[in-house]
């Protein structure tokens, strides 16, 4: 079993919409595909809740949720006996004890940024925290970095570029901004559900990321 989660303090930046996306590729795959969804906003779950029963299955896990009497938290965080993928939706805003929660058990860490110069200082603070309070790198966690909302032809990701560099970070890829995201999400799909021929090119943006996720495990086919 694997664990991605897509973290990143900063608000808004893309967690849902990539954790969805994600978690319907693995899922068209033909993985058993589990989404856990740590916010109590339940965004991930409200875009399970309206996706077709058709399509291919996610198990819903509503992680935020208070465990109840005799209930421990490792219970209430199950997911079925055979998942193969279990991508974690976050919350903005998470350090400390919940970070530490979040991580436990996770192999990969997706982080979405916005190429704005406030997101970058912001994930720059958030990958030191991940990096001192998260310990990832003592538990082997994989950290990527993906550029969210990028207008074509404009390049203010250059800073974070050098950063991640300094880190020795990888960039996996850039997702562009568009409508495309926001209407997969309002139907309950992932982008790679959408056959209209304008996803094409967000489908090739995903193909370097899918790659990167799934390196070590069975080669991701991807329904272009
Ligand atoms: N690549 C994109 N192009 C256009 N719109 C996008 C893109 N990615 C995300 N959005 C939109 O941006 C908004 C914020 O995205 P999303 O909810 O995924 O962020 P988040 O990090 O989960 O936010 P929060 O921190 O509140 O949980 C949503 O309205 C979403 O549809
Ligand atoms: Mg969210």
């Amino acid at each position: 079993m694997r664990r991605i989660a897509v973290l990143n303090s900063k608000g808004g930046c893309g967690k849902t919409t990539i954790a969805t996306s994600l978690a319907s590729a693995f899922a068209n795959h033909g993985y058993a595909t589990a989404l856990l969804d740590f916010d109590p906003q339940g965004s991930a779950l409200r875009w399970l809740s309206v996706r077709g029963e058709n399509r291919a299955p996610i198990h819903a896990v509503a992680a935020h949720r208070r465990t109840g009497f005799n209930e421990t938290r490792a219970f209430a965080l199950r997911v079925p006996a055979g998942t193969e993928r279990v991508v974690i939706d976050a919350p903005a805003g998470v350090n400390g004890a919940q970070l530490r929660e979040i991580l436990r058990g996770v192999d990969t860490v997706l982080i979405p940024v916005l190429p704005s110069p406030i997101d970058i200082h912001a994930v720059s603070r958030f990958i030191q925290d991940l990096l001192l309070e998260g310990k990832v790198r003592q538990q082997g966690i994989r950290l990527g970095v993906v550029a969210n909302r990028v207008k074509e032809n404009t390049r203010v990701y250059q800073a974070l570029e050098k950063f991640l560099a300094t880190l020795q970070l990888p960039f996996i890829t850039q997702l562009r901004d568009t409508q495309n995201y926001v209407h997969a999400s309002e139907r309950g799909m992932g982008i790679h559900e959408m056959w209209d021929s304008r996803v094409g090119k967000d489908k090739a943006q995903w193909a370097t990321l899918l790659d990167w996720v799934d390196t070590d495990a069975p080669a991701l086919q991807h329904h272009a």
